[in-house]
């Protein structure tokens, strides 16, 4: 195995890459954050403090801890800086040859024995590989929004990918406190492969069975035990994202179900995208 991660970089610290970066630099390690703009590096370290902050105010971690956090995230609007990274996590726009272009790019920057990894939701993560020259060490490592929160992380294997860096990117994600599990290659994965047409299912027994959003999350809550209602999820997650993310999955396996349904299209054209708006099934008070 290659020498334990000490310094890891994050690419794009939007939703996912600045929730991505905080989990990084509260396990100890330097993390560099990259983005297009200086200032989209300063909002992310604000938004990083201010949850970092939250955790202090609610016992979850110390002021110690956050100040050491804190110290250890730097960003900047230079790739270059990434060099001395044992591993770089990409959360930069769904978008396959921005992607591609990145890795390119990045292969060309760290070091040989250096892990890169995609946070994709939906595209290939052979196709993200294959655009580098080492394509063994380019793994999935799909965190859940919000990563911070959410312990599970998917480490995506390629039929490219060799033993030492995958279980490198494996072994860091439990070293962060997080619950991964392995899989292959595939449409979807592991949890958006059956939660995305489960909740297309759901969303389309509103219509057919006449029922109101209040009465199915209940129904799924008090009948199947879900802690959440398919509904209440949905406007977690965001219309909108699901809606891409359906799509993509649609489009990479034909199935009917995968297919986002017309009233989830409707309301994400409408802006109607759940909690982020104030409006989605249900209405929220601030935004
Ligand atoms: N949002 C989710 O729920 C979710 C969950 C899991 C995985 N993902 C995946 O994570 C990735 C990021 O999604 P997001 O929701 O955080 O998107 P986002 O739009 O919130 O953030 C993307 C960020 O990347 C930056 N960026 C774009 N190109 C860049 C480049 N070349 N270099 C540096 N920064 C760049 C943008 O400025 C932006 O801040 C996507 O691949 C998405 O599919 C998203």
């Amino acid at each position: 195995m290659g020498a334990e991660i000490a310094r890891v970089g994050v690419v794009g610290l939007g939703t996912m890459g600045a929730g991505i970066a905080q989990v990084c630099a509260q396990a100890g390690v330097e993390t560099i954050g990259v983005e297009v703009r200086e200032e989209l590096g300063e909002r992310a370290r604000e938004r990083i403090a201010h949850y970092l902050g939250r955790g202090v105010e609610k016992g979850r971690l110390t002021g110690a801890e956050r100040d050491a956090a804190l110290a250890g995230f730097h960003t900047t609007t230079d790739r270059g800086d990434l060099a001395g990274c044992d591993l770089v996590i990409e959360a930069i726009v769904e978008d396959l040859d921005a992607k591609r272009e990145l890795f390119r790019e990045l292969d060309g920057i760290v070091a040989p024995d250096a892990v890169l990894a995609t946070n994709t939701s939906a595209l290939s993560v052979t196709e993200i590989a294959r655009a580098t020259e080492h394509p063994g060490r380019v793994v999935g490592m799909h965190f859940f929004n919000p990563a911070p929160v959410l312990p599970l992380v998917e480490i995506v294997r390629t039929e490219l990918a060799a033993d030492e860096p995958y279980e490198r990117a494996y072994a860091f994600a439990e070293r962060a406190g997080k619950e991964p599990v392995r899989c292959r290659d595939t449409p979807g994965f592991i949890v958006n492969r059956i939660l995305i047409p489960l909740l297309n299912d759901c969303v389309r027994v509103l219509d057919e069975a006449g029922v109101t959003p209040e009465d199915l999350d209940r129904a799924m809550r008090f009948g199947a035990g879900w802690p959440i209602g398919p509904c209440a999820l949905v406007d977690l997650i965001g219309v909108d994202i699901h809606v891409h993310a359906s799509a993509a999955l649609h489009e990479a396996l034909g199935e009917p179900r995968m297919a986002p349904p017309d009233r989830l299209v409707r309301m994400a054209e409408g802006g109607e995208l759940g909690r982020k708006t104030g409006r989605g099934f249900f209405t929220y008070e601030s935004g």
